[in-house]
């Protein structure tokens, strides 16, 4: 069984391997997936799924099923998705998804309860008093919780709460309800599944910075005051243009120290346009950069990309000029990206 030690001896030789692009042999071990090199690590590796195209692309769907062992919906667990009109819930396209998981003896990772996008028109057009937006927010997060009881088993329950500085971001919900709307999302998850996981989960917060600072805060508060928060979610959206986070193990640390999970949620590397090797060979880097924090550390429990084709990624509709963000190619076809990811799982073993 492999343990998170042998890790830190390793780290030289996975840079360098990284680099070369050469897979480290495993005696008598099936490691040509993603899926088997990382098991035995103690860390999942998801993707997110796109619903239409698991749906109508064979070969993404055969992908999914074989290199992966856990499924976030990329689109389809969001309010807007779930809920769309008052009280009417819309659960088919998600249950498809924890459906396909269990056929393929995945994890589901729930996304998201609380958000500021992609939430129905009925929610933030309509002028609600604070305790009507209170007794929604508590049905949708208590009716979601309760329909995936036992077949989700973490939630991010609040997702991107906090702007860069630090500062609760300005939302429906603070304004309503203030900061402790954060802690009753909490409870009311926690009581729709016990079981359940619950994270917090942003961007640009992966590195110790002023938003990584303020929820490590957060934290520390809210299970100082007994709340159920046990996760600590870090999308990792990089761009090979900025260069990497130097701190994501010292920020990863600290909530271990806490007693709180960690998890990558969102992982995409992406590039100015076009692609060369120096950039495919710089977002291989990102890649495992983040994965080797994840292994060292005590509690990181997953890994996953958001998307693992070009061929649907969010990124070139979002980020003018920029693309190439997922380990494999248009045509499905591995990128460096892919083998680096692989080579961290099995330089870990
Ligand atoms: C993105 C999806 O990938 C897109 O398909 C959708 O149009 C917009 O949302 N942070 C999150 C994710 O938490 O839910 C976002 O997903 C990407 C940024």
């Amino acid at each position: 069984m492999a343990t998170r030690r042998n890790v830190l001896a390793v780290v030289a030789l996975a840079l360098a391997t990284v680099v070369s692009g050469a897979a480290p042999a495993v005696a008598g071990a099936d490691t040509d997936t993603l899926r088997a090199a990382a098991r035995g690590s103690g860390v999942r590796i998801g993707t997110a799924v796109d619903m239409s195209a698991l749906a109508s692309d064979a070969d993404y769907r055969a992908i999914v099923a074989s290199q992966f062992d856990s499924v976030t919906a990329e689109n389809v667990m969001k309010w807007e998705a779930i809920e769309p009109e008052r009280g009417r819930y819309d659960w088919a396209a998600a249950d498809r998804l924890v459906d396909f998981a269990r056929a393929n003896g995945q994890v589901v990772r729930g996304h998201t309860l609380v958000w500021h996008n992609q939430n129905p028109a009925w929610l933030t057009e309509d002028a609600f008093t604070p305790a009507e937006l209170r007794q929604i927010l508590r049905d949708h997060i208590k009716t979601q919780v309760r329909h995936f009881k036992g077949r989700v088993y973490q939630w991010d329950v609040v997702n991107e709460v906090f702007n860069d500085d630090g500062t609760l971001r300005d939302t429906i919900w603070l304004r309503a309800l203030g900061p402790g709307y954060i802690a009753d999302a909490f409870r009311w998850a926690h009581e729709a599944d016990p079981k359940a996981k619950l994270y917090l989960n942003d961007y640009n917060n992966e590195g110790v910075n002023a938003k990584s600072d303020a929820y490590y805060a957060l934290a520390k508060q809210l299970r100082s005051q007994g709340v159920p928060i046990h996760g600590y979610g870090m999308q990792g959206h990089l761009g090979v243009q900025y260069g990497f986070p130097g701190t994501v193990f010292d920020n990863v640390r600290r909530f271990d120290a806490l007693g709180v999970q960690t998890a990558f949620t969102e992982v995409d590397v992406r590039m100015i346009l076009p692609v060369d090797p120096t950039k495919e060979q710089a977002q291989a880097y990102g890649f495992s950069t983040l994965l080797q924090a994840c292994l060292l550390a005590r509690h990181c429990v997953s890994y996953t990309v958001w998307g693992f084709t070009d061929r649907y990624s969010w990124v070139p509709g979002v980020f003018e000029g920029q693309g190439s963000a997922t380990p494999y190619t248009e045509s499905l076809q591995p990128k460096p990206a892919y083998q680096a990811i692989r080579n961290t799982f099995l330089l870990a073993r």
